[in-house]
């Protein structure tokens, strides 16, 4: 197995991840086999990467010939046949086990021996998927972040079957996209649906609380924390529907710990198909001519909101470090490139004292005598040490 430049690339799916992942193979070289079932989603796959491309152009980023060049590279099929000579091939398809397993099964009847096969699955165990393959040591997780030709991350999941090599020659080979790879443990969420929890759980449970509205902590987090979006904008742009879902998976496969409890008023907005921006409504009116509530721009009660958030967010990275998911370098690599976080969560605990960070934690189970706020043991060790998560 040695992946490179002129390795063919075999992308299975081609909604919105498969078309970009395929693009960004493409762009780096490859010829690309891009195969969906649907004949009508592989005409809009084909029409929307040309809007795309050719936007690039206007804007001056490509020649023409490039995007010509990027365009021919990649062969849309409806006949999985095509990919018997791909070394490395992707899946992103439905994100259903048995429709998963069964595209893996044909696909290791086509595919050489030797190929890497690769699933971008968000919630599924990369083990429960290998189980049906006969060679489980080429296959592991490789989770681009939507869009995935922008977004920096790649999280390169290896399973319980997976070999080292394997491992070693896809991070390289994703490295080589001008991606920024991290390794995970095969757990639910990886690193950035695990750690991102708190953002909007405890958002959402400061709202229901009544401590403040949508806009203030939106503003809390965006004007004193220096994110980008605040909780609610993101939850409405990322749809309720999809934030719930993946919020209700994380929590069952933690066999239901408090951490990651689902809230009822985002279960109410997704039941009332009040998904956010997509269908017009949210936490906030994106309908035309209505008007929003302006934020409470109290700065008292914007820190604490912000503290507490931030130091749920620190935890749970904290405990990915405990639990061995990952290291300190890629739970904060990973934050700061998959959802664009203003720092890595560990150095941000770094930087304003983890006894800080304790402290907090420690006064929010004091008050509720949840589980939910328990401190981590690595954030506890650290202190009582003295040390660092950077040191
Ligand atoms: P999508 O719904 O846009 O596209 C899925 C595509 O798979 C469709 O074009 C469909 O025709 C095709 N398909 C369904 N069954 C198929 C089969 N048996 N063989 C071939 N093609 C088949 O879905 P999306 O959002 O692109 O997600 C795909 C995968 O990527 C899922 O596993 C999802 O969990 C994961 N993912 C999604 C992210 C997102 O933000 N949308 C982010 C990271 C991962």
């Amino acid at each position: 197995m040695n992946l490179n430049n002129m390795t063919k690339a075999g992308v299975i799916g081609a909604g919105t991840m498969g078309t970009g992942i395929a693009q960004i193979a493409s762009t780096n070289g490859h010829s690309v086999t891009l195969y969906d079932v649907s004949p009508d989603q592989l005409k809009r796959s084909k029409e929307s990467l040309e809007k795309i491309l050719n936007r690039q152009i206007e804007k001056g980023r490509m020649s023409p010939k490039e995007v010509k060049d990027i365009l021919q590279r990649i062969h849309f099929t409806n006949n999985l046949s095509d990919c018997a000579d791909c070394e490395f091939v992707i899946e992103a398809i439905v994100e259903d086990l048995s429709i998963k397993k069964e595209l893996f099964r044909n696909l290791e009847s086509i595919v050489s021996e030797s190929s890497i096969l690769a699933s971008n699955t968000s919630s599924l165990s990369i083990a429960s998927i290998s189980s049906v393959l006969k060679f489980p040591e080429r296959f592991l997780g490789v989770h681009f972040f939507n869009p995935a030709p922008l977004m920096k991350l790649v999280e390169i999941i290896p399973g319980i079957s997976t070999s080292d090599k394997a491992t070693e020659i896809t991070k390289n080979f994703i490295r080589n996209w001008q991606k920024v790879t991290v390794t995970a443990k095969d757990t639910p969420g990886f690193i950035v649906n695990r750690v991102a929890r708190p953002f909007y759980g405890e958002a959402l449970r400061i709202y229901e609380e009544g401590i403040a509205d949508a806009a203030t902590i939106d503003w809390a987090m965006k004007e004193l924390g220096g994110f980008r979006m605040g909780p609610f904008e993101l939850m409405d742009l990322i749809g309720h529907d999809v934030n719930y879902k993946v919020t209700e998976s994380v929590f069952k496969e933690f066999y239901y710990d408090p951490r990651f409890k689902p809230s009822f008023t985002q279960k109410r907005m997704v039941e009332a198909g009040r998904l956010g921006k997509k269908t017009g409504l949210g936490f906030y009116d994106y309908r035309n001519g209505s008007k929003n509530p302006e934020p409470n721009n109290d700065n008292v009660l914007g820190e604490k909101i912000f503290s507490r958030i931030l130091s749920m967010l620190i935890n749970e990275a904290a405990d990915a470090v405990f639990m061995n998911i990952a290291s300190v370098k890629d739970v904060d690599l990973a934050m700061v490139n998959g959802v664009n976080y203003p720092k890595g969560l560990l150095a941000w605990g770094d930087e304003i004292g983890l006894s800080h960070v304790l402290d907090s934690m420690s006064a929010l189970q004091v008050e509720y005598r949840e589980d939910r706020y328990r401190p981590n043991p690595l954030l506890k060790q650290k202190v009582r040490n003295g040390k660092n998560f950077h040191d």
